[in-house]
């Protein structure tokens, strides 16, 4: 189900929730996870408001995140403070006693929306006549249930930022050509990592339906869905080379959503753990620039005042889905819950979990 279909199903926050004082939220928020204890679980992913993250039982990036939904056998209702594609994932993961909640159904991804199952089938069609079955499918988690199901029915396995290389390389493994859904750049810059060359690579248009590239169908390794993220992409080489211009010291670290040439001309990249991990082991006094979303950008300025770092972009890139899980609306489906009427569940049908369980358990145990 896309998002925009999902959120036709629910109930949204109630407005006066915005009109209260931030005081009076963080009380009634602290006294219900007091109330739960354990029966209640709130993971965080990064990227996450620090009004909400100080509320976070469990912060991670994907990866650890999956994995911690899939650990928990304790929590009755799981609120996922992250967006809808994190918290489908947590929902296959944990058993059919547990309930995962989204605080807002809005809190989508524009990446996973830029695959569909119409266009993935077409693809599939069309690639199986060009290349035959010398493919297997994988997809960033940033997907939907439906494309992992898909990736999982054709013997693929889903991948975060923090695994890529490992499951791309278990891929080659299986078989001569990868399909890689839906972020192209997460897919070059891994795929380049392991040594292919950029002319093996090809990219799979999905709105025109073709390939995009010329190159002898022969030497193509990785086939590319052109998707990406509208926050990396806001990271240029623009921003790199002006920076460098002003100071010669600065080492910068950025997602691998952004795109190769960014990523080839940054000191590092990695997932949002690796860049966390890497700035809190820096030497006092080294200076960064993080090209990843700003809410992760500004906490590690924050928190690492000793070090001095600022965002590639100065503008600063918000993730304006992720931004929608905010401290009414985490209290909203807290006090939804104490009601006994959970809003923002979310479920995903059996017949699409079986296959997408295929692919993140591939992924799971290569990791
Ligand atoms: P991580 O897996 O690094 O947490 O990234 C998730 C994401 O959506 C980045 O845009
Ligand atoms: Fe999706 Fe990009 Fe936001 Fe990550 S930062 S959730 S990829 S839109």
């Amino acid at each position: 189900m896309s998002i925009l279909d999902a959120m036709k199903q629910f109930e949204m926050m109630p407005d006066h929730y915005k009109g209260l004082s931030m005081g009076e939220m963080e009380r009634r928020v602290a006294a219900i996870k007091e109330k739960f204890g354990s029966r209640l679980l709130i993971p965080g992913h990064h990227y996450q408001k620090d009004e909400v993250i100080q509320f976070a039982d469990q912060t991670g990036d994907s990866l650890q995140l999956a994995q911690m939904a899939e650990k928990n056998k304790d929590a009755e209702y799981i609120v996922f403070c992250g967006v809808h594609f994190m918290a489908e994932t947590a929902d296959m993961l944990t058993g059919a006693d547990q309930t995962v909640i989204l605080p807002d159904m809005r809190a989508g991804c524009s990446m996973a929306d830029m695959a569909d199952m119409q266009q993935t089938n077409r693809a599939w069609e069309k690639l199986q006549h060009i290349f035959g079955d010398t493919i297997i499918p994988l997809t960033y988690v940033n997907s939907t249930a439906e494309i992992k199901a898909f990736v999982g029915k054709h013997g693929g396995a889903t991948v975060t930022s923090s695994n890529a290389k490992k499951v791309l390389e278990w891929a080659f493994t299986q078989k001569k050509r990868i399909l890689f859904l839906p972020d192209q750049h997460l897919g070059r810059n891994t795929a380049y990592e392991l040594g292919i060359p950029l002319e093996d690579m090809a990219v799979w248009d999905p709105i025109q339906d073709q390939l995009e590239n010329e190159a002898e169908h022969n030497d193509i390794k990785v086939i590319l869905w052109k998707g990406h993220c509208s926050v990396h992409e806001k990271f240029t080489v623009k921003n790199i080379n002006d920076l460098r211009e002003r100071d010669s010291d600065i080492r910068i670290i950025v997602h691998p959503e952004c795109s190769h040439e960014v990523v080839m001309q940054s000191d590092d990249s990695g997932s949002t753990k690796y860049i966390i991990d890497t700035i809190s082991h820096a030497q006092p006094g080294s200076k960064w620039a993080i090209g990843t979303e700003m809410n992760l950008v500004q906490r590690l300025i924050q928190e690492y005042p000793d070090k001095q770092i600022e965002s590639l972009n100065p503008d600063m890139c918000p993730c304006l889905t992720m931004n929608r899980i905010d401290l009414p609306h985490l209290l909203w489906s807290l006090e939804q819950i104490e009601k006994g009427e959970p809003a923002g569940v979310i479920k995903v049908p059996k017949v699409i979990r079986d296959d997408a369980l295929l692919a993140l358990n591939r992924m799971l145990s290569i990791t």
